[in-house]
């Protein structure tokens, strides 16, 4: 069973690729290294042990996605390649729309050509928008504060549209939460260019010394310490969702979207505490004003994809902790 990984470099694509080489999937990659480097191919070979086929391309060039489908038989697709920073977004929305959705679309059309129905697409807590409440469940109303949200917003309504239009297609939406950690080599993980906006990298870059202080953005909430509360979900956890996804979409046709969190809610002075808690190394943090664009809380009811995916996060946030922590120790010097 081959599968093409897209973005399979990047954060959650590499982890991904890790637990479908382990398997015993056939895995190609396609990535243009954007958001992610050359070395992570033999890294992810090292951790495996197995070998795959990688292509340094652009899902905006057609044309690699026809040699790639010419030269390999794919059974299934898991599509990461999109960029993903909310607030680059809104500087350069027009980059995002056409990276993220023309992407996708060229995919698509390309899969349809070759008869490969079956896609597992990497959306977002995001579509959510300001929830009317919490745990979130899969058939809360959509909306988007961002071109970056509203990018994954338009391609789930575009992949339902492809479905609706022709029902041999098997799409799973998983929704992501909030991925940290790293997996347990310390050789992968979350290595954003730049100063992060991500908390758990820029957590990591104060604890290691290249960044003076946190900044809480906010203490202000209805939270119970007043800071911004997420569903923190190991990225390990979060991969292995993809197989049970796979697995799904394999076996059966239809247009599902699923929340992959674990359920729990921590603010950001609670993942502070937990980081100094498992390392044992203080962050140094200062409150700061709410950052525009923030909601207060933001967690999964995760119930739909354990009852049909057979899947649920079982990692804590001392090991998230610690796998960060762990891969900054290694990697950010
Ligand atoms: P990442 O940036 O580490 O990985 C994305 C990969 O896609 C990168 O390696 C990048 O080089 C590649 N890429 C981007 N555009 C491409 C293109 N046009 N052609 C080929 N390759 C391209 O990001 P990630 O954190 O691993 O996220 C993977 C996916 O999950 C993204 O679609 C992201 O929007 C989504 N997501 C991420 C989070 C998160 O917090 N990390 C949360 C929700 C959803
Ligand atoms: N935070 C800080 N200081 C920082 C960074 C973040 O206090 O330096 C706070 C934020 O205010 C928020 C929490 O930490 O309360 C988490 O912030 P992140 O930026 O790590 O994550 P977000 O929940 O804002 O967004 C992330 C991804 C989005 C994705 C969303 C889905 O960045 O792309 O999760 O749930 F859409």
């Amino acid at each position: 069973m081959a599968i093409l990984v897209t973005g399979g470099t990047g954060y959650i694509g590499s982890h991904t690729c890790v637990e479908l080489l382990n398997s015993g999937y056939e895995v190609v990659v396609i990535d243009n290294l954007v958001n992610s480097k050359m070395e992570v191919v033999d890294i992810i070979k090292s951790i495996t042990k197995k070998d795959f086929k990688f292509y340094q391309g652009d899902l905006l060039d057609i044309d690699i996605i026809e040699k790639i489908f010419n030269e390999n038989h794919i059974d299934a697709v898991i599509h990461f390649a999109g960029l993903k920073a909310v607030g680059e977004s809104v500087s350069i929305p027009l980059r995002y729309y056409h990276n993220n959705i023309t992407g996708t679309l060229n995919l698509c059309n390309v899969m349809n050509k070759h008869n490969c129905k079956k896609l597992v697409f990497s959306s977002s807590a995001t579509v959510y928008g300001v929830p009317k409440s919490v745990p979130i469940k899969e058939d809360f109303p959509l909306s988007t504060t961002n071109p970056y949200g509203s990018t994954k917003l338009m391609i789930e309504d575009i992949l339902r549209d492809l479905y609706v239009s022709d029902n041999e297609w098997s799409i799973a939406l998983l929704r992501y939460f909030n991925p940290i950690g790293a997996h347990s080599s310390g050789l992968i993980g979350d290595n954003p260019n730049g100063i992060p906006n991500n908390l758990m990298p820029y957590i990591t870059q104060v604890a290691i010394g290249k960044l003076e202080s946190l900044g809480v953005f906010g203490d202000d909430y209805d939270t119970h310490d007043g800071t911004g509360v997420r569903d923190y979900i190991h990225v390990v956890d979060l991969s292995k969702g993809h197989l049970k996804a796979v697995e799904k979409v394999i076996k059966e046709k239809g247009v599902n979207a699923y929340n992959l969190g674990t359920g729990t809610g921590y603010s950001v002075l609670d993942i502070v505490k937990a980081f100094e808690k498992s390392t044992g190394v203080k962050v140094n943090y200062k409150i700061m004003p709410r950052r525009a664009g923030d909601i207060a809380e933001c967690y999964a009811d995760p119930t739909k994809a354990k009852e049909e995916l057979g899947w649920e996060a079982v990692l804590d946030i001392e090991q998230m902790c610690k796998d960060s922590w762990d891969f900054a120790k290694k990697n950010f010097k």
